[in-house]
């Protein structure tokens, strides 16, 4: 079967640069930041531009942004792509702009950002062209089915999004009111990726938890790549196993050593981020996904949550 891209899912509060940087090791062809908010970087909140940074070795990330004025957006877009804004730190210059409009969390659509812009396929079109106008760098969109299932509408956002310059759209299969249940439908990927030029990179997104969802994913699709989220959380060695396939090699899952090592190794990188008291706070639900199905990994969750220090969550995942 012929390789795609194995991109990592943009999820806020998880793909910060040290666990980009790991799922780029582990086999992602590309990742994208945790989701920026184009009003906030309009008002120059020094915290967001942290969201946009870019470390050694990431070096195929593009930035996601939220929001739904064209104006604002085109004028955060082009701070970001030039890294002209204070806080922004760059590696690597990103390689796109992405534009969510996906995101279903009630506070982000109540402003109009996030997939309720898909409520409103001439204003996703707005917002793409104010956002193309100003950069260099290719905008790529990533939407859901629709908003529920009275409006599936994914492949007319697409093709308003594509007419204003959108360079690749990646599509989950859930409506905005679907969340994440129930299963994601690949049927309105398909359709997306009939109905757009071949030209066009359609990348498949929703419930790839294992190889054979990911050979699914390509054959019910026809997709030119494919998104990987959740499962990432806790296997980012999926994007290896998936890629072996690809390239009809062998794939060895990690040992259970490797897999504690390489999560307190986030940690560690989390914690020289964000300092030792937030990174750890973070760090409990971010180490949990990867004990997940251990033995004593109930017990090893309860230490944890109440740990303090890294050398407490060390001891936790070493023992
Ligand atoms: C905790 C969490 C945070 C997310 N944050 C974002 C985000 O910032 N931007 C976005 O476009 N999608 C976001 N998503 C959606 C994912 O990118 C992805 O579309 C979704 O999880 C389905 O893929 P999966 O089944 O592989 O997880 C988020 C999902 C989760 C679970």
């Amino acid at each position: 079967m012929e390789p795609l891209p194995l991109i990592l899912a943009p999820m806020a509060g998880f793909t910060d640069a040290p666990f980009r940087l790991l799922c780029r090791r582990l086999g992602a062809d590309r990742t994208v930041t945790e989701m920026v908010s184009a009003q906030a970087m309009v008002y120059k909140d020094r915290k967001t531009a942290t969201l946009a940074k870019i470390p050694e070795g990431d070096d195929h990330c593009a930035i996601q942004l939220f929001g739904h004025d064209p104006a604002v957006m085109g004028e955060a877009a082009a701070m970001l792509a030039s890294g002209d804004y204070a806080g922004v730190s760059y590696a690597h210059p990103p390689v796109a702009i992405d534009i969510n409009m996906g995101c279903p969390v009630r506070k982000i659509v109540a402003s109009g950002d996030g997939s309720a812009l898909m409520q409103n396929p001439a204003l996703c079109g707005q917002v793409v062209a104010a956002v193309v106008r100003t950069v260099r760098i290719p905008v790529t969109v990533k939407i859901r089915a629709g908003w529920d299932k009275e409006h599936v509408n994914a492949v007319e956002v697409a093709a308003a999004c594509v007419e204003n310059g959108a360079a690749q759209i990646a599509v989950h299969g859930r409506t905005r009111n679907q969340m994440y249940a129930p299963s994601s439908d690949n049927g309105v990927i398909r359709s997306v990726r009939q109905a757009l030029p071949a030209n066009v990179p359609v990348i498949g997104n929703g419930d790839i938890r294992s190889v054979a969802d990911a050979l699914a994913m390509v054959e019910e699709t026809g997709c030119s790549g494919i998104m990987i989220g959740r499962e990432a959380l806790g296997n980012p060695w999926i994007f290896a196993a998936v890629g072996a396939v690809f390239a009809g090699q062998t794939y060895i899952p990690p040992t259970e050593d490797e897999i504690r090592r390489t999560a307190m190794d986030l940690v560690a990188a989390i914690v020289q981020d964000k300092g030792e008291e937030a990174g750890v706070r973070e760090s409990r639900g971010r180490a949990a996904h990867f004990i997940r199905g251990m033995r004593g990994s109930a017990r090893m969750r309860e230490g944890l949550n109440r740990a303090c220090t890294l050398a407490q969550v060390r001891e936790i995942l070493q023992d």
